[in-house]
């Protein structure tokens, strides 16, 4: 893999969604576009389950200028769209499942019913099962190498991150802060899990303030 990167919103005190993990609009237009920016230098992009609960769209590029760019630089015109859930409890009838044409993925776990992996199969979603109960990183990472995948972008939420985090797998996390508060100790940040008992470092490598927003890249410190 050459790069996994993060790329989240979050409001000024931390948070990237409220207690009820629901859809809630952050950013500006301009941040919207930004994410397309950033899905753009990506192969494939992947979002917990929760976060398909809250948004079940394919996570694609959108406008030609875009477009071009990844066929030029030898991409899919859009990249693949991807899920974690372990059971397949997930929403059906959503743009995601009728998003025909695009390449979608669902990585689950091994208890995953075989009837729902059928079901999403003839929905022209490949499923792919890992060994243990929750699909790891480590997997997850192999599946996409082998299918030439070689620059992965998650999108969330916080568990999803943090799963990569804490197996020490992300490079670079783009970050923009919104100029607004959510508050809550039960809402979510974009880094959840167990965390790291000692403070892991990032180094500052890109800053631009747009606006009321803060656009902020950090990379891994080798
Ligand atoms: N502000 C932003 O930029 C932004 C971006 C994205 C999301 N969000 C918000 O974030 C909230 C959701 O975040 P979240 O932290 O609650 O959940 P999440 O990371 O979206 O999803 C976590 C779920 O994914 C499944 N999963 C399967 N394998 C996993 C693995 N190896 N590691 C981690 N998760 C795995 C688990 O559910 P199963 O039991 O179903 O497998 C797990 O509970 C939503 O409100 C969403 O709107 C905000």
């Amino acid at each position: 893999m050459r790069t996994v990167s993060i790329n989240m919103a979050m409001t000024i005190d931390g948070k990237i969604a409220t207690a009820a993990r629901g859809p809630v609009a952050l950013g500006t237009p301009y941040d919207r576009r930004q994410m397309q920016v950033i899905r753009a230098e990506h192969d494939a992009v992947l979002n917990g389950s929760t976060t398909f609960k809250a948004h079940p769209f394919p996570l694609h590029v959108k406008g030609p200028a875009l477009i071009k760019k990844r066929l030029r630089e030898g991409r899919e015109p859009q990249p693949l769209s991807a899920i974690v859930s372990s059971l397949l409890e997930l929403p059906k009838n959503t743009p995601w499942e009728k998003a025909a044409g695009a390449k979608r993925w669902i990585f689950s776990g091994n208890k995953a019913p075989l009837q729902r992996v059928k079901w999403w199969e003839s929905r022209g979603v490949r499923v792919l099962k890992g060994k243990g109960a929750r699909p790891s990183p480590l997997e997850i990472l192999g599946a996409f190498e082998s299918e030439g995948i070689v620059d992965l972008l998650l999108e969330g939420g916080g568990e999803l991150n943090a799963a990569f985090l804490e197996a020490d797998l992300v490079d670079q996390v783009y970050l923009t802060i919104v100029p607004k508060v959510l508050g809550g100790a039960e809402a979510p940040t974009w880094f959840e899990g167990q965390g790291f008992k000692l403070p892991k470092r990032f180094r500052l490598d890109r800053c631009r303030k747009v606006g009321d927003e803060l656009y902020l890249r950090y990379k891994k410190s080798r």
